[in-house]
């Protein structure tokens, strides 16, 4: 339980440097509020699997098959997290070695793709990750990538525009997912528009994931072909990649992770995403799901009456996308206002124009055990951080904090 409030007393000793460096970090997670989309706090069990003796394994190849000795135990990590990932997604096969969401990607399109290839993805400019054809990323590089966008009135996916592109491009294949959309994706449409037109379809589910875990989110695995994601979001679990896909693709996706896209698994990670996987099959999991949807649904009430527009008029996930310019500032400038105040979050893309506006996630502050009087207050606390009141704000995120310990402690 010490691993992330204080450093040990070995490392203090050892590294006094770097122990300054991560009892600052611990501080700072817990005496700020945390409201980037895509993070949360793990677990203590998760972060005991991290600095676990797995960290000092090396296993290339797959359980049962690896290049190297002494993996009696690597195998049956990878075997239990494996197994769980199935269970709890309800999904033929589950590759749990990808380092990150974008390796995910990576294995996904080294799976069903050839470099030169079309795939249809949500535009950069609406939300799609750099792994959906930014030109500074590979997508961008070995993919003739065409993006789509979102209606620039209701911030929803404008599936004729889908459609019309998919049927002019004939994509190989198309991609849903974002990094800031907050409604949940047809993806029964999606699967449609992709048969039509000889498409795989692949989810990138890096941020519902997790709801979809806790049976909060629809779930991509009746419809697409594979669906790559991330551990560390909603998911709760370590920093991590998967992917996951009908028996059909197993051995393609199993080849595109390892060898083609990855060397030695993390095995640590991978203890760590099975604890994960275990916890997410429990109730606890599934009402606290719900409750970072309800904590969202109440923020963005909350975000609407003092004054700022929230894209797609709500959310059905834990991610919403602000505009702050009826209140005169543009997304950056909020950013840093909240920053001094103790609010963490990031910009995003909006469906209109080139200003950027504001990305908040309850995930977090859920895990915290804040609902949704906590709601309000952090409500409040935005609309006296835009106003400058920096100091002030900031002793009031400091006490919100101090109740509602990451850690309980
Ligand atoms: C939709 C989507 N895909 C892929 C990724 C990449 O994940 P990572 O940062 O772990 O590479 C992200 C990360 O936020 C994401 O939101």
């Amino acid at each position: 339980m010490s691993v992330i409030t204080q450093p040990t007393d070995l490392l203090r000793q050892q590294d006094p440097q770097m122990a300054d460096v991560l009892a600052g970090e611990a501080r700072r997670q817990a005496g700020t509020l945390q409201l980037i989309a895509a993070e949360n706090f793990t677990s203590p069990a998760v972060l005991t699997a991290l600095g676990s003796a797995l960290a000092n394994k090396y296993a290339e190849g797959y359980p049962g098959a690896r290049h190297h000795g002494g993996c009696e135990y690597a195998d049956l990590a990878e075997r239990i997290a494996v197994e769980r990932a199935r269970a709890l997604f309800g999904v033929d096969h589950a590759n749990v070695q990808p380092h990150s969401g974008s390796s995910a990607v990576l294995a996904a399109y080294a799976a069903l793709l050839r470099p030169g290839d079309t795939v249809l993805a949500m535009g950069l400019p609406y939300g799609g990750h750099l792994t959906h054809g930014s030109p500074a990323n590979f997508s961008g590089r070995w993919f003739e990538f065409v993006g789509y966008g979102v209606d620039a009135e209701t911030g929803l996916i404008d599936y004729e525009q889908v459609h019309e592109l998919a049927r002019r491009h004939r994509p190989k294949a198309i991609v849903c997912g974002s990094i800031c959309y907050p409604r949940h994706p047809e993806y029964g449409v999606f699967r449609q528009i992709a048969d039509e037109v000889g498409a795989f379809l692949i989810a990138d589910a890096a941020h519902p994931i997790g709801l979809v875990a806790g049976g909060a989110a629809p779930s991509p695995v009746p419809y697409a072909d594979v669906i790559c994601a991330t551990t560390h979001k909603v998911l709760r679990g370590p920093r991590g990649g998967m992917v996951l896909c009908g028996a059909e693709f197993a051995e393609r996706v199993d080849r595109a992770v390892f060898p083609f896209t990855q060397g030695g698994a993390q095995m640590h990670t991978i203890a760590a995403k099975a604890v994960a996987f275990g916890e997410a099959a429990g109730p606890a999991f599934t009402t606290y799901a719900h409750r970072v949807v309800a904590n969202a649904r109440a923020l963005a009430e909350e975000l609407e009456a003092d004054g700022f527009l929230v894209t797609t008029g709500g959310t059905d996930t834990h991610l919403i996308s602000v505009d702050p310019a009826p209140l005169g500032l543009d997304g950056p400038t909020a950013r840093g206002l909240l920053a001094a105040a103790g609010i963490v979050l990031d910009t995003c893309a909006l469906p209109y124009g080139e200003q950027r506006g504001l990305r908040l996630g309850t995930a977090a502050v859920t895990t915290q055990g804040m609902g949704g009087a906590e709601m309000r207050r952090i409500g409040a606390l935005f609309v006296n951080a835009l106003h400058g009141e920096a100091a002030k704000t900031r002793t009031e995120v400091e006490e919100l904090t101090r109740e509602f310990p990451p850690y309980g402690y």
